[in-house]
């Protein structure tokens, strides 16, 4: 089932999610949904608070995006209660986006490296360290479930760039084509 995106402005986006225990209700079929509605929105990466629920989730799937013959080098996978170990290696920019914030785009600077622990599907725990893209989805998507937006690490000027836009948004003026819950 698709499931309508939380927009820029929800407060949900703004909170800090808890962890769940594995009787979370219809956790399985949450995390369909949550593929279902990344998928269908042409995202990389989705987490709870963005349909609504301040939880710490998030599914992300690289390996639509990665060259043809290298597709292994992405990952499909949901992270489940996941904390952050250490993000290491090199600081670098790369241009992010934000189903939550269509029509923005802007570099943020990240490290290159995260470790990161978290539980899958089964409530297996796992520590895993990626690097490029697929880390990099993984810090934007951790973000969410602590109540960042990508926006908030973006340079000064850019802000002032797009705070036109922001309000817009925040007002549900803006064209896309999923199914969006604004507030105003
Ligand atoms: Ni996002």
């Amino acid at each position: 089932m698709i499931l309508p995106i939380f927009a820029f402005g929800q407060p949900v986006l703004k909170k800090k999610a808890l962890d769940i225990d594995a009787d979370y209700p219809d956790l399985s079929s949450l995390i369909a949904n949550m593929y279902e509605t990344m998928y269908h929105a042409h995202g990389v990466g989705l987490a709870a608070p963005q349909i609504g629920l301040s939880i710490r989730l998030f599914v992300m799937d690289t390996m639509q995006v990665m060259e043809e013959g290298e597709k292994e080098k992405g990952i499909k996978k949901a992270f489940i209660n996941p904390e952050k170990i250490e993000e290491t290696g090199e600081i670098k920019p790369y241009e992010e986006g934000c189903l939550s914030i269509p029509q923005i785009r802007g570099d943020v600077d990240r490290p290159e490296i995260i470790h990161i622990k978290y539980l899958d599907e089964q409530f297996v725990e796992h520590i895993e360290t990626y690097e490029g893209l697929n880390a990099r989805v993984i810090q934007h998507e951790y973000d969410h479930i602590e109540g960042l937006l990508f926006i908030e690490k973006l340079k000064p000027l850019k802000k002032q760039l797009i705070k036109r836009k922001l309000d817009a948004i925040r007002k549900g003026q803006v064209e896309v084509d999923y199914r969006m819950k604004f507030v105003g």
